[in-house]
């Protein structure tokens, strides 16, 4: 809902939004009037009643109300928001129209205050909240990180963190002579800071480590994460108060930047200072921080600035996944059986694409972003109304997701339909994305997917996971910035080799 509002709100960018859509839509009948949309349209605040206390949904429940809203308008329906129609739809075809037409440069929603904010203080924007030009300079940047050889190279690290995860574990259970690990996202948390870190700032944390020294440090890092997500939202929601005054929400934006920046900025510099000496050595050891430092478009402001929205990006939904895989094979122990026994074959193709299929369904029943957004860059057709350049388009991910009409039992975990040779899978390209796609998909994709993979790896080698709820029940997602699991997750690790 915060996203949609805000959004909406941003439609300044683009003139003609209301207008009749007349090229490129010659196979369309309807006109973006004709697109539904539910009754009740309030002065000022148009369809944001029905998220609010009077009203029908609940904004943290979000694709639940999607999927109502749906059942009752069809496929595709608008909601006016801060004065502008924003259209929603529920269907990959649309989804992929959407991405078709999103230009070289993809506009999403931006956030204002993290704008303001950073321009202020550190006179350098980064990629997530702006859009335009400022956005390319940053994005090609990045692009490294989504090249196999770049990723690879941090492999071996990666598994060197995992198997500390496995004995921080080992270690929690020995302190508290339980198997049980209870909020397990927390832990997960040490972890993908841990491991985010090989690469930015290149210098690896302890998160992990038996009464870490700097267990205060990694509570900062953590409670940064937490207040950088939560600022994200809290100024994107409601009113921009924070044009005003420094709201609690803006606050937390600047207090993360700082934790994250302190942390970050004398480490990048002392790599710095260590690839001038040898640059050869570095850019075989740390070939995303080789690509940064080599870039003759970033002064070294953006340069951590880049730093930042790498390491921020790399902490929160790494962690929830990777809680909701060790949850979902938890409660299904055959599929979990199955996982073990491919690690066990030590045959890395086969056990790879057994695990990365099982994050896969993880994040196609449990995606930490609701919503792929893109305003669009030309006329397109969407569901079959002429809906014009500029408007704002919201594809539900989590509900094309979990739509019968693309998954066979689109409600059970079963990772086998990502594998080839799978008949569970309708198979439609569009309709699971939860990184996002095209020139503005998640950048850490693949280094995200490696550290996830190894990980599975490594715990399910030592452990047998089970849900240590007495009547485990279903955990649903609730929207955050990311989406979040909204109870937390309680495991048990029972040790193999016992
Ligand atoms: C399970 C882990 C992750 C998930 C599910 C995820 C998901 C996403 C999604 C859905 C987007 C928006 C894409 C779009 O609009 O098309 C995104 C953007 C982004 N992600 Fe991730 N992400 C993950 C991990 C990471 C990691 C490890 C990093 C850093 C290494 C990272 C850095 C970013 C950045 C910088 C953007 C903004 C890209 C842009 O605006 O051009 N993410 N991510």
């Amino acid at each position: 809902m915060a996203m949609l509002r805000h959004a909406a709100g941003s439609m300044k960018y683009f003139v003609n939004v209301n207008s009749r859509c007349t090229r490129n839509c010659s196979a369309s009948t309807e006109t973006f009037s004709d697109i539904p949309s539910p009754q009740g349209i309030w002065p000022v605040i148009g369809h944001a009643h029905l998220f609010g206390p009077t009203g029908p949904y609940k904004a943290e429940r979000l694709t639940e109300a999607v999927m109502d809203l749906s059942r009752q308008l069809g496929p595709v329906f608008k909601l006016r928001l801060s004065g502008a129609d924003s259209v929603v739809t529920v269907d990959a075809d649309d989804t992929r129209t959407m991405f078709r037409h999103e230009g070289r440069h993809p506009f999403r929603p931006s956030f204002p205050a993290v704008q303001r904010y950073r321009q202020k203080r550190f006179g350098s924007m980064g990629i997530v909240p702006g859009n335009g030009e400022e956005w390319y300079k940053f994005r090609a940047a990045i692009l490294p990180l989504l090249h196999p050889r770049v990723v690879k190279a941090y492999a071996d690290r990666h598994t060197q963190v995992a198997s500390r995860f496995v004995d921080y574990i080992q270690m929690k259970i020995n302190e508290t002579s339980s198997e049980t690990i209870n909020d397990i996202c927390q832990d997960l948390m040490k972890f993908s800071i841990e491991a985010i870190s090989v690469t930015v700032p290149g210098v690896q944390f302890s998160s992990l480590a038996a009464q870490s020294i700097r267990e205060q440090d990694t509570q900062n890092i953590m409670n940064a994460s937490t207040d950088f997500m939560e600022g994200l939202y809290g100024t994107l929601i409601g009113l921009p108060l924070w044009k005003l005054y420094r709201t609690r929400s803006y606050r937390k934006l600047e207090s993360s930047h700082e934790v994250i920046y302190k942390v970050l900025e004398s480490r990048l510099q002392g790599m710095k200072c260590r690839y001038m000496d040898s640059p050869e050595q570095i850019a075989s050891a740390h070939p995303f921080l080789a690509a940064i430092f080599n870039n003759p478009t970033l002064e070294w402001k953006d340069i951590v600035m880049l730093g930042m929205e790498t390491f921020l990006g790399g902490i929160d939904a790494t962690a929830t996944t990777m809680a909701m895989t060790f949850h979902y094979l938890a409660a299904n122990p055959e599929i979990q059986q199955q996982a073990y026994e491919k690690v066990l074959r030590q045959d890395s193709s086969q056990e790879m694409s057994f695990l990365r299929a099982c994050i896969k369904e993880t994040l196609r029943l449990s995606s930490t972003a609701g919503a792929n957004s893109r305003f669009l860059a030309k006329d397109a057709n969407i569901g079959g109304y002429l809906v014009p350049a500029g408007t704002l388009v919201y594809a539900f991910n989590s509900v094309t997701s979990l739509d019968e009409k693309y998954f066979v039992e689109p409600l059970k975990y079963l990772p086998e339909r990502w594998l080839r040779e799978s008949s569970t899978s309708k198979g439609h390209p569009f309709a699971s994305l939860p990184f996002g796609y095209g020139p503005r998909m998640c950048p850490g994709q693949r280094l995200a997917e490696q550290e996830m993979v190894i990980l599975l790896a490594e715990v399910l080698r030592k452990y047998h996971l089970e849900s240590a709820d007495h009547t485990p029940k279903p955990v649903g997602m609730v929207y955050r910035m990311n989406r979040v699991p909204d109870r937390p997750i309680n495991l048990c690790f029972r040790n193999r080799r016992v």
